[in-house]
């Protein structure tokens, strides 16, 4: 797994823009920039929707007067369903919704996870990171189900 001191790799991710869907390199999201990346399972299940993201909307002016350019959060899932999770949240403009649909960025990362027993298949662990300039400066993975590492609150403090 990746780990704090490391560039994150090269991916390509899928977004949705008001211009249709449009591909991004981690160096068009990261080079140059400090941003917090969040990692989640899944659009529109439970945990993500209920708690983990809302916490990034709640304190997205917070964590962006922090000196921090963009908030992100990335899923292996579509970029259609990623679109429809911003749009159904109102992070729509606010948070950098990735889709990482074929988990290559997961796989690259290693924080890829089996979520069969869920009937998810290979999903995203759920994370938090503070990149600057493409290089991971903290990351916080959550060592069990719930949403306490990796919630906004925790990276408020580590900024
Ligand atoms: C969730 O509620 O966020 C969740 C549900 C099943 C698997 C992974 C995450």
């Amino acid at each position: 797994m990746i780990s704090a001191g490391e560039k994150l790799p090269e991916a390509t991710f899928k977004t949705m823009t008001p211009e249709g869907a449009k591909d991004l390199t981690t160096s068009d999201i990261f080079s140059g920039k400090r941003v917090v990346l969040f990692g989640v399972p899944g659009a529109f299940t439970p945990g993500c929707s209920n708690t983990h993201l809302p916490g990034y909307l709640e304190n997205h002016e917070a964590i962006l007067a922090k000196g921090v350019d963009a908030i992100a959060v990335v899923a292996v899932n579509d970029h259609y369903v990623m679109g429809a999770w911003a749009k159904a949240t109102g992070g729509e403009g606010k948070i950098l919704f990735l889709a990482d649909g074929s988990g290559d960025f997961a796989k690259a990362t290693g924080l890829d996870g089996d979520m069969s027993q869920f009937g998810m298949g290979l999903r995203l662990k759920r994370f938090s990171m503070i990149v600057d300039d493409g290089k991971v400066t903290v990351l916080n993975v959550e060592p069990k189900p719930g949403v306490v590492e990796s919630a906004a609150a925790k990276i408020l403090e580590q900024l």
